[in-house]
């Protein structure tokens, strides 16, 4: 196994894949196993993935995608839904996130029920621009997640919101009061050698209080 910082820097934002390099499904699985298990605030896990392989979408998609060429020459590119309707304080899918834990009383569950829903109505006001915002932040935890366990297994990504997310979302037939695009990965192994990474200085980024 590499070095965990090895793995890290071994991610880059690839810009071209060989396009005659499939990802296998196992590792694909492997990918996306890394993204379903990310931490997400209050546990709702407020994201959906769609993975495709499809040559004629992807070239759709990259013509909304500032003409990138990732999201044609890739194996795979998986699209990070966020979700919004579900995180409604009234929806279902947060009352039925919070049963399926078999450990709890129903006194228990409908507390904690309560609880979550007072908190998404006061932080959120069941507002679609608010709710994006926050569930837009657990997906880049799946898509950095995704990303590094890629890179785990030798395999190359590249974070893209160089997009139309309105756009990409109706190519896919997304229902907008459901879902948004959080963010998508082209996933697939590099043609070209990795760049030289440009970070600022370990002193400039961190401050110790002692
Ligand atoms: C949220 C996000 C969106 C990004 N969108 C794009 C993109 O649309 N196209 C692209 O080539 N790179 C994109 N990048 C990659 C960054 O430009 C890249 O991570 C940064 O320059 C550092 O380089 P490195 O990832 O190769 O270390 C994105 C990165 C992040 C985190």
């Amino acid at each position: 196994m590499k070095d965990y910082l090895g793995i890290i820097n071994f991610r880059h934002a690839c810009k071209i894949f060989d396009e005659n390099k499939k990802v296998s499904r196992e590792d694909i699985d492997y990918i996306l196993e890394a993204g379903r298990v990310s931490p997400s605030s209050t546990g709702l896990e407020q994201w959906d993935f769609v993975v495709i392989t499809n040559q004629e979408l992807k070239q759709k998609i990259r013509e909304v995608s500032w003409n990138q060429v990732q999201m044609t020459s890739c194996s795979h590119l998986i699209v990070v839904l966020a979700k919004i309707s579900d995180l409604k304080s009234d929806s279902q899918y947060v009352a039925n996130m919070i049963k399926r834990r078999p450990d709890k009383t129903p006194q228990e569950l409908q507390n904690r029920i309560n609880f979550y829903k007072n908190f998404i109505t006061e932080n959120f006001k069941d507002d679609d621009e608010l709710l994006y915002t926050w569930a837009h932040a657990q997906c880049m935890f799946a898509a950095t997640n995704i990303m590094n366990a890629a890179a785990f297994k030798g395999i190359d990504t590249c974070a893209i919101e160089g997009m139309d997310r309105h756009a990409v979302g109706k190519i896919l037939n997304i229902d907008t009061k459901k879902h948004r695009v959080a963010i998508m990965i082209p996933v697939g192994y590099r043609l070209n050698e990795q760049p030289p990474k440009y970070r600022r200085k370990t002193d400039d980024v961190i401050t110790w209080i002692e």
